[in-house]
Parts: structure tokens; sequence; C-alpha cells
């Protein structure tokens, strides 16, 4: 008689759940981008409990991190859970991604089959990929990274892929709400900056769309050939006409300061010379003046400066700039414990 519940309940459990993955900031709506940053001031302020206990996520490392891996064991071990730490070069193998590939190459298990295996040990899955460096069209796919959240069973969190850095963008934002209050109409203002080691533009990315999706006004100041990732810049710009904000790119390096509340230095590879050294580091090697000095935050409005670090001292930026009362290294690194906390405990807790 009362059995047609018991039925509907009993389907509903063997459905298969599909994990909500953080790729890139966007897998977050507005409001729950708001819900954590609220979360991660509280868990700042007040302090974490053991919410996590009993969970674990797995770390797999494609190339190096410092602030990352040290905020993301720190952050579970903080909320009592664990985690397991994979560094590809010395813990396992080479990952196959390519989709029916008869696999007589160099790597010798697929990605389907890692992340299958994996799901059954862990509760998130955590990557940071390497992306191959030949091609920009090939490599902002972030073929590896979808690979995992297509084949897990449990979240997939991006720990910084070609295209995007999520986690940094948390950080930032929860950075910026400290500085700047409420950020809809703050100016904003990426700079590039001079580096032997430049990153892919992923922390821009994200940063540019988190920022201008909160209203504010970015400007993005660049050489010829430094522009971001075509597709993210027409995104980026659709969103500023509903956002309230705006969004201005390849503006020279005084200009694009100038009235500023917050400048960010980074480092980013010429995506018109990605996958060419020579023609990258000769490109690179003409840009010499592109540094944040004291003359250059003179130009913004009473401006502070963010840097996701590693940050390259007297090159990018200077010392008198990032130990001064200016900079906001430190607390924005410091951030990404915070908000990572949060994040952990909205896609793991129950
Ligand atoms: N900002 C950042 O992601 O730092 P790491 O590369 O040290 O992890």
């Amino acid at each position: 008689m009362d059995t047609a519940p018991a039925r509907i309940r009993l389907a509903r459990m063997s459905e298969k759940r599909v994990p909500q993955h953080l790729i890139r900031l966007n897998d977050l709506s507005p409001q729950q981008v708001d819900d954590l940053l609220e979360l991660s001031t509280r868990l700042k302020r007040k302090g974490t409990r053991a919410e996590l206990a009993g969970r674990t996520v797995g770390l797999l490392f494609f190339r190096g991190s410092l602030r990352t891996r040290a905020s993301f064991e720190a952050a579970m071990v903080q909320l009592g859970g664990n985690t397991i730490n994979l560094t590809a070069a010395s813990d396992f193998w080479d990952l196959e991604v390519r989709e029916g590939a008869v696999m007589d190459g160099r790597a010798p298990e697929h990605i389907r089959d890692a992340a299958a295996v994996l799901s059954s040990y862990v509760n998130a899955l955590a990557i940071r990929p390497k992306p191959a460096g030949r091609s920009w069209a090939e490599d902002r796919k972030d073929s590896e990274i979808r690979s995992w959240a297509d084949h897990a069973r449990v979240p997939v969190i991006n720990m910084e892929s070609a295209l995007w850095h999520p986690l940094q963008a948390l950080a930032d934002l929860m950075t910026l709400r400290e500085t700047l209050g409420d950020v809809r109409g703050k100016r904003l203002s990426v700079v590039w900056t001079h580096s032997p080691t430049p990153a892919t533009p992923a922390v821009v990315h994200s940063l540019v769309h988190g920022a201008v999706r909160a209203g504010m006004h970015v400007r993005v100041a660049h050489p010829q050939g430094y522009e971001l990732d075509t597709h993210v810049l027409e995104e980026v710009s659709t969103l500023a006409k509903s956002s309230g904000g705006s969004f201005e790119t390849g503006l020279p390096l005084i200009e694009g300061v100038r009235g500023s509340h917050v400048v960010y230095a980074r480092s980013w590879e010429s995506l018109e010379d990605y996958g060419n050294p020579t023609l990258a580091a000769s490109r690179r090697s003409r840009q010499q003046g592109w540094a944040v000095d004291e003359r250059l935050m003179a130009q913004g409005a009473d401006a502070r400066l963010m840097h996701a670090m590693p940050v390259r001292r007297n090159l990018e930026v200077t010392d008198e700039v990032l130990d001064g009362p200016r900079s906001l290294i430190v607390q924005q690194a410091e951030n990404r414990l915070h908000s990572q906390k949060a994040l952990l405990t909205h896609m793991l807790r129950g």
C-alpha cells in the first residue's frame, strides 16, 4: 500500500550522482561566491572546528607549488581531515588523456582508470596539471583537468590549469573585499611584469573574470603580444555589460594604473609565441621597463599592491613596494588558506 514512496526513495538512491567540480570560478554562481567569501571571513576571524573529520582529499601535482600545496594541506588538517599527496614526478607516472588511444607511448595508465580508482579512496581530488606548452590552442582546452572531472566520481578541484586558477581568484576576491569593502565600482589594474619564467595567464583570467562579475572596473596593461586568451576576453567583455563593471585591455603601463585602487602585478607568457621559447625570450627581452615601483604606484588612488606569487623581487616589483605599507601579498597568500577552508567545507561537509 505505501510501497510507492519507498520505491521512489530507492530509485533516487540508485541514481548516479554527478559531483560538483570546480574547474573555473564560473562553476560557482555569484551567490555561491558571496557565501564562500563570507564563510572565509568568518573562518579567518573565529577559527575552525573539525568539520571534515574522516574526510580525505587527494592532491595530485604534475608541477611544483609552494602556496597551493601548503595551504591546501593546512586547510584539511585544520578542518580535522587528511590529504594524500601525490607528486607526479616521483610518486607515479605519465597518464594518458586521449580517449580511445592505443597506449603504446610513455603513459602506462589512463586518467580514466586513475580517476576511477582514486575516487574510491578519497572524498575529492585536487589537481594541478602540467600544460604541454607546445600549442595554446591545445593547452587552452584544459583536457587533463576536464578528463579527471569526466571520470572521477568525487568532486575535482582545479589547482591551476593552463586557462584557470579559481582557488587564487577566491583568495584574491577575499583580499579585495578586506581592502576595499564593497568592491562594486572600484578600480583594479592588472599589470604585466617582466620575468624570465612567466606563467600561463590562468591567474589573470580567473581574477578578471571574478572581479568584473563582482562589478569592478578592470583594466589590463600589457605590452603588444601579451593579449589574454581571445575567448576569455570575449566572455569578460560580455560579462561587463550585465555586471555593472567594465573591462579594458591592452593599455600602456602608466595609463593602465592611473586612478587605480589596487594594482595587481603578474607575468604571463605571450600566447602569440606559445610553444616557441626562442621567440618568447626575444619578445620578453624587449619589455624591460614593465615593472612596478613606487613611482608607478603613485599613479594610483592610494593604490595597494597584489601579486599571486612567486614574485621576482626587483625585477617584477621593487623591494620598496613589496615590503612597504601598500603591499597585500602576504595577506593575499594567507587568504588562500581561509578561502580554501570555506570551499572544502562547502564541497565536502555532509
Ligand atoms: N599562487 C600560487 O598558486 O602559488 P603556488 O604556485 O606556489 O602554488
